[in-house]
Order: C-alpha cells, then structure tokens, then sequence
C-alpha cells in the first residue's frame, strides 16, 4: 500500500525479483491508497493537529485500502508498516516472514500516519536501519526483496543464499572472478587448485575471520565446530 505504485513496480519489474514475479513464483501487487480517497481531490494527507511541519497520511483511505485488500485475498494478512520508529529487520525476521502466505505492508510518507489507523490495524512496526528517509517506499522494497528471495524457486541454484552473509550468522567469504591477476593482485592459489575439500576449509575460515574482525556481535548466533573455535582463539592471539 503506497502513494508511489509506479517508483515500487519500476524496481520489482527488474532482476531476479521480476524474473520471479513472470514466473509466478511470488505475487506481488502494488496497491494506490490514493484510489481509496474518500474526496473528489483524492487527498490522501492533511495537516497535523497541533500545528508543526508537513503533511500527516489520513487514516480513512489506508483502513479502506487494507480492507480491500483483505477482501480480495478473503482473509486478513499479517500488516506490516515501514517506519524508523519499528524494530529493526533482520535475516531472521526475514526469514520468519518468508513462512507467511500473503502479507501486506504500508509505505508511510509525509511526517508520518495518522496514529489511530496504527492503533486500529495493529502493524508489525519495521525499521530498516537507524537513519531516516524520505518515504517507507525503499523499505517496503528492501522487505520485499528478503522475504521474496527466501521463497522456492525464486533463486536459481547459483543463486543459493545458504552460503551468505547473515544466513548463518556468519559474514560470508571473499569471491574472486577472472582474470586469475588483475592489477598485479593474485587470486588466492587455494582457489584456483581444483581441491573441492581445502576450498571449502579456505572459505570457512575467510568467514569466521570476516565475522571476527568486522561483526564480532554475530559469532554470538553462529553454529561453530571445535575446530572454527580453535582458528578463532588462534585469530585472537
Ligand atoms: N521510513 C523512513 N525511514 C525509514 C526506515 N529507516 N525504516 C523504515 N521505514 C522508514
């Protein structure tokens, strides 16, 4: 649910979530709350009570833009409202969300939405980082694209997310593409020897050092063998 239909479906038309939306393997429709305006100017927003700068979303046409939804779909999915004010997303959260069948997320914009439409609706609250933008619009994008690339299908093996940062608390491991020395910069020689079992010790340990060095907080969560431990006592010495 946004006022900006055109800016989200220009982005989901494209890459591997266009891709998967042509192929059916995930459907996602950008709804105008503008055409749930309950006036003959279409407003969508007015000014704040109390006074104070821009514009505040009104609640009518976002209740009845939900409600809409709800009955096409003929049940109420989970509601999700981008806002700084949420908890911050997290692969987890992603991937929790990524089990729902249909969820639904409002784009706020302006100052913000009239506070009685969160209060009647419920909405998990989700912040996509500490800093503030514009609109809810890239939020819902970015929440769109982590659930959507959790579903079957929608990535290709290549493209398979087991081995990525954060899927496993872990940062992931340095990639190297041809040529074999660019700019006088060597690929590592593990890399290029053919040894399936000493690339994947290499990788390992690049991404238990990565973890280490750059997101210490995450080795926390991370589901480590004796043998990761040791190498990370060897990394603290
Ligand atoms: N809307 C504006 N800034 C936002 C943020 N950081 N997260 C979610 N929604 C937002």
């Amino acid at each position: 649910m946004t006022l900006f239909t055109d800016m989200c479906d220009s982005v989901l038309n494209e890459s591997i979530i266009g891709r998967a939306r042509q192929a059916g393997k995930v459907e996602i429709n950008t709804v105008d709350i503008r055409d749930f305006s309950i006036d003959k100017h279409r407003h969508v927003d007015d000014k704040p009570y109390g006074g104070g700068n821009g514009m505040v979303m009104l609640a009518e046409p976002i209740y009845r833009c939900y409600n809409s939804i709800c009955e096409q779909i003929g049940k109420r999915p989970h509601l999700v409202y981008m806002t700084p004010q949420g908890k911050t997303l997290t692969q987890q959260r992603v991937k929790e969300l990524s089990k729902l069948d249909n969820i639904v997320i409002l784009c706020g914009h302006y100052e913000g939405v009239d506070e009685r439409v969160i209060d009647e609706l419920q909405p998990e609250e989700i912040s996509i980082g500490d800093y503030v933008l514009t609109g809810g619009e890239l939020p819902a994008l970015i929440l769109a694209d982590s659930i959507s690339r959790m579903l079957d299908g929608v990535l290709s093996n290549d493209e398979c997310f087991e081995e990525e940062s954060h899927y496993n608390s872990l940062l992931e491991y340095p990639q190297y593409t041809h040529p074999a020395v660019w700019n006088g910069r060597e690929v590592p020689e593990v890399l290029l020897s053919g040894h399936h079992q000493n690339v994947d010790k290499w990788r390992r340990k690049q991404s238990i050092k990565r973890t280490y060095e750059r997101r210490p907080d995450m080795l926390e969560n991370a589901e480590l063998t004796k043998d990761d431990l040791k190498y990370i006592e060897e990394l603290k010495s």
